[in-house]
């Protein structure tokens, strides 16, 4: 266990009074998570769903259910019907008037073995043997138009493309939209795999009220911590004199070609042991398959990092970008372009290209040193850092931490067949 991570079972020490002092929930004074947290309950609604009719849903609909049995979701009660989904992937708003940047809907291809039923079991797509993730009271069958389906994926990736992976996962689930509100009896696969790593909002919520913390920065993240992103975690810390930083990985699907979340925790547990005060991070994270959406997605996780508690999100170059798909700092634009004022408390702290200066011999933004030159930076893509580690070449001590770079080298060298260097990867298992 990281000596910056919390003992979980430890008693929440936490008066109403210090509670209330944090951030509130988006769209809630209280946070409202869907799992049945009471065991009993949870056991005889079980018990009920095995009698249900049932669907094995899409990776991306129970990965919605998960997020909103932890509270990420918050307030969402259960998935969106066609008439808000179209809404919010349009404006961003529910047809309720409720601000959300991302369609959360259950889609499938074929409804027929719940056709008339109006209560039902969601089965689990992403463990052995399907297991119950939820029970669903469903409110509306419907089904989405090609235009529907169309606009939707325009607006919440700004790109039609079948190669884009957020694009493909999203248009290969099917039409038909199953909405209503949701009990959820399982985290899936993400609390017994990673059990020291995955957290609920409501957990992240008791462990930061613990440490006493308020003002808090979230780091999202689907890679290792290389140098600029622990000295971007380091800078909005010190420069908004925040109490903490929440690292929170994403520990659901990625594109083939991403490091899995094992491996990115490991290096992001030695690196934070090594290099920050202690007391000082929450390495955690969270239930979700990647979209790639970038601007859209980058609001998403503002929202869902508000439900955790965290008063600042940090966004920096290509936030949730693939390829080149996005500008660089289009999921800083969306929020004073898109975002209505007063639509989110919590505030994100602008991050410009980070990288290591040869000059200064530290890392720095870009912005903060107007006479540097590109030569001036130590830059590697993601794609020369890959090529590197699958021929053995030890990444720069400017670019990796040794400790970071020895467990990616261990990965990389450990792949049977060495990873494909593509701009635009594709969608695996989503
Ligand atoms: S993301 O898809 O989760 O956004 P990643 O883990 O690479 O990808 O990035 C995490 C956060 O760090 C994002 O806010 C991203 O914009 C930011 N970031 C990553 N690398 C840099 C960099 N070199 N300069 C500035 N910001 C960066």
């Amino acid at each position: 266990m990281s000596a910056v991570s919390i003992e979980k079972d430890q008693p929440c020490v936490v008066s109403k009074e210090e509670y209330q002092v944090m951030i509130k929930p988006h769209g809630s004074d209280k946070l409202n998570p869907l799992y049945v947290i009471d065991d009993a309950k949870r056991a005889a609604l079980l018990k009920e769903a095995e009698s249900l009719p049932s669907i094995v849903v899409s990776s991306a609909a129970a990965a919605n259910a998960v997020m909103m049995g932890a509270g990420y979701f918050n307030p969402l009660t259960g998935y969106m019907n066609k008439a808000d989904s179209l809404s919010v992937a349009d404006k961003m708003v529910t047809t309720k008037g409720l601000f959300w940047p991302v369609p959360i809907v259950n889609v499938v291809k074929d409804a027929a073995a719940i056709q008339g039923k109006k209560r039902i079991a969601l089965r689990d797509p992403n463990v052995d043997g399907n297991p119950i993730l939820a029970i669903m009271d469903v409110e509306a069958i419907e089904t989405f138009s090609d235009d529907e389906m169309k606009m939707m994926t325009q607006k919440i990736f700004r790109t039609e493309d079948p190669e884009h992976p957020g694009v493909a996962a999203f248009s290969s689930v099917g039409k038909t939209c199953l909405s209503g509100p949701i009990q959820v009896l399982s985290y899936s696969y993400f609390q017994s795999e990673f059990p020291e790593t995955y957290r609920t909002a409501y957990e992240i919520r008791e462990d930061m009220t613990k440490m006493g913390w308020n003002k808090v920065v979230a780091f999202q993240t689907r890679n290792p911590m290389h140098r600029a992103h622990e000295e971007l975690c380091r800078m909005a810390y010190e420069q908004l004199k925040a109490d903490g930083i929440l690292v929170h990985m994403l520990l659901g699907k990625l594109k083939k070609g991403d490091i899995p979340a094992d491996v990115r925790d490991a290096c992001i547990r030695i690196m934070v042991e090594k290099y920050f005060a202690p007391n000082s991070v929450l390495i955690t994270g969270y239930g979700f398959d990647m979209l790639y959406a970038g601007p859209r997605e980058a609001v998403l996780h503002a929202v869902f990092r508000q439900n955790t508690g965290c008063t600042h999100l940090i966004v920096g170059r290509d936030h949730a970008g693939v390829g080149d798909y996005y500008g660089p700092f289009d999921a800083q634009t969306i929020f004073h372009e898109e975002v209505p004022k007063g639509a989110l408390d919590i505030e994100i702290f602008e991050a410009d290209h980070t990288a290591w200066s040869k000059k200064l011999n530290r890392v720095v933004m870009m912005r903060d040193v107007p006479d540097h030159t590109k030569d001036d930076f130590v830059l590697l893509s993601g794609t020369k850092v890959r090529a590197m580690l699958s021929a053995g070449e030890s990444l720069p001590e400017e670019f990796s931490r040794p400790e970071v770079a020895k467990v990616l080298m261990g990965y990389y060298q450990s792949l049977d067949e060495k990873p494909e260097i593509k701009l635009h990867g594709h969608a695996t298992g989503a």
